[in-house]
């Protein structure tokens, strides 16, 4: 699976070393608040998730753990193709550890997360979907030029209720920001 860099980070595939830091990171009720998972209650939840990303599709797609130049976890991305044969699509989500938020970090990773899914991998839309409320997200996907397509009624179901979404979305040619 891919590796990806930028001027100040690195993004490897999850993998069973990031169990610790991803708990300490995916445990915190804050950052999980508009996401689709509840806070983990413990390490083999990270386990599970490492799992999970270990199993994805060898598609070009990944789940990445970012780390910074000292070697520091500094959150989460994901890119996961979603359709290939009757459109050209795939998702990003990401997630940076709270002391980090509003940092940078995600304005730098993003870009590299577009470049990977619509130069390397050739696809032709990148969905993003989003909690009703997170506005730090929608802030940063309408910074790169995600476009607000409407709203999803009840499209998920976790900590024991539905929830709308949020479709967010950006073509290949369309501007950056
Ligand atoms: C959303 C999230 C990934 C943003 O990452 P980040 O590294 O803090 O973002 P950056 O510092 O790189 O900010 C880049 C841009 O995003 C937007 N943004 C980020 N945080 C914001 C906030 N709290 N309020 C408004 N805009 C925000 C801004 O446009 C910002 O550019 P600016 O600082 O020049 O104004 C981070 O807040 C997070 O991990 N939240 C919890 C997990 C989550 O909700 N993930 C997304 C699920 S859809």
């Amino acid at each position: 699976m891919s590796r990806l860099a930028t001027a100040r980070y690195r993004l490897s595939p999850l993998a069973p070393g990031d169990r610790r830091d991803l708990f300490a990171h995916l445990s915190d009720p804050a950052t999980v608040e508009h996401m689709d998972i509840a806070p983990m209650a413990d390490l083999e939840a990270a386990d599970a998730m490492i799992a999970w990303a270990a199993a994805l599709p060898d598609n070009g797609g990944a789940w990445w753990a970012i780390r910074d130049g000292a070697g520091d976890f500094v959150g989460t991305a994901g890119l996961i193709v979603t359709e290939r044969r009757r459109g050209s699509r795939g998702e990003v989500s990401y997630n940076v550890v709270r002391p980090r938020w509003r940092q940078g970090v995600m304005g730098e990773v993003l870009p590299a997360l577009l470049a990977h899914g619509h130069a390397a991998l050739g696809l032709r839309r990148l969905d993003a979907l989003v909690t009703p409320g997170n506005l730090a997200s929608a802030a940063l996907l309408s910074r790169f030029g995600f476009q607000l397509e409407g709203t999803m009624r009840d499209h998920g179901f976790w900590k024991g209720r539905f929830w709308d979404q949020h479709l967010y979305a950006r073509l290949a040619d369309d501007p950056a920001s």
